[in-house]
């Protein structure tokens, strides 16, 4: 069976052969379905991972997965055929209290792996392991936009956050960046009845389409936009300042994911504090844990199955994997097939 590997210092992806994976208790066997690719694995590709595994010189790359579990253990809720994806990260051998109380994306100590990112073999190989409490069942109604689960996961995340701290809920919502986590982001504001506005610097194409296609008014730059709004996304990595100046008194403003390289805004301390002291919530997310998974798996069954695989522009299979790895501006999100697509029934 063949697998997508990358090692430190940052270099190309390889398609290399792998040993076939022999599960120990307690692991489900998986036939790797699909693999979504996103801006950490293109900043991996550029720079290498922080951390291999031990001992290793390469490591299997990929985290946002779809697979179909191919043999479980006795007495798994999971069986042959069912549909899975899998968690990122994996705790400290020794957990600190975040990790042991399963809330493993808000890790106190940094000693947590994450498959395919930091120290751990990731999902882009035709076939892998996966412990039965790190799988979440995929609904096969979802197809192959089960692969959204993960990137999902982080924005139902911040929603998490922002339905605790928004003063007006179902006001204004406005998403910084149109790529995948931009459009998810909203989608889920458009599924709380949000008035929902996303900013990003394409003229035309499939991004403003499917803003578009959500009901939500789409703005090339921040210049374009009117008034103040009660939750605000930033999920372009570079437009903190704006966010800050954007989000009304009592709304609040989520950070999304990371910068990966991109130009970061410079913010005067007393914007911060000015911005915090008019009762503004300011947060951040990054990673996800097993309830966010779960909550991103309901939204995407929620949501219109046809605007969401107009969000996978490219769908490439494993022997031409180096299509995925180059966005362009028309790419929303790039995935690499492993194996047999399911039917959706
Ligand atoms: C992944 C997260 C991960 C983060 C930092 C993101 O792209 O979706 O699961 O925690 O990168 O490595």
């Amino acid at each position: 069976m063949r697998g997508l590997t990358i090692r430190t210092g940052g270099a190309e992806v390889t398609l290399q052969e792998l040993a076939e994976p022999a599960p120990a208790a307690g692991e489900l066997l998986v036939d790797g379905v699909a693999l979504g690719v996103c801006g950490t694995d293109r900043w991996l590709l550029a720079r290498g991972p922080h951390r291999l595994p031990a001992g290793r010189d390469r490591m299997v790359l990929g985290h946002e997965s779809l697979g179909r579990v191919r043999a479980a253990p006795a007495g798994s809720s999971f069986a042959p055929g069912d549909l899975v994806t899998g968690l990122v990260r994996r705790p400290d051998p020794l957990p600190c209290r975040c990790c042991a109380a399963g809330e493993l994306d808000i890790c106190l100590n940094g000693r947590y792996t994450e498959l395919g990112i930091v120290g751990a073999d990731g999902y882009g190989a035709q076939r892998y392991l996966l412990g039965e409490e790190y799988a979440v069942g995929v609904s096969p109604q979802l197809g192959l936009a089960g692969v959204l689960v993960e990137p999902t996961s982080i924005v139902a995340k911040a929603w998490e956050r922002l339905d605790a701290s928004v003063r007006w809920p179902q006001g204004r919502a406005l998403v910084l960046g149109a790529g995948p986590i931009g459009l998810l982001a909203a989608l889920l504001a458009q599924q709380r009845g949000y008035e929902v506005h996303v900013v990003d610097r394409v003229t035309g194409g499939p991004k403003v389409g499917q803003v578009r296609a959500l009901g939500a008014t789409y703005h090339r730059g921040v210049g374009d936009l009117e008034g103040e709004f009660d939750a605000v996304l930033e999920c372009s990595g570079e437009l903190a300042a704006d966010a800050i100046a954007a989000t009304a008194r009592g709304g609040s403003l989520c950070f999304v994911a990371g910068a990966h390289g991109g130009a970061v805004s410079t913010i005067e301390l007393a914007a911060l504090t000015g911005a915090l002291i008019g009762n503004r919530t300011l947060t951040g997310v990054v990673s996800s844990n097993r309830r966010h998974f779960e909550a991103a798996h309901s939204a995407l069954q929620k949501a219109d199955r046809d605007w969401l695989d107009k969000l996978l522009t490219a769908v490439v299979p494993l022997d031409n994997y180096a299509a995925a790895f180059n966005g362009g501006p028309d790419t929303i999100k790039a995935v690499i097939q492993l194996g047999a697509v399911p039917a959706c029934p």
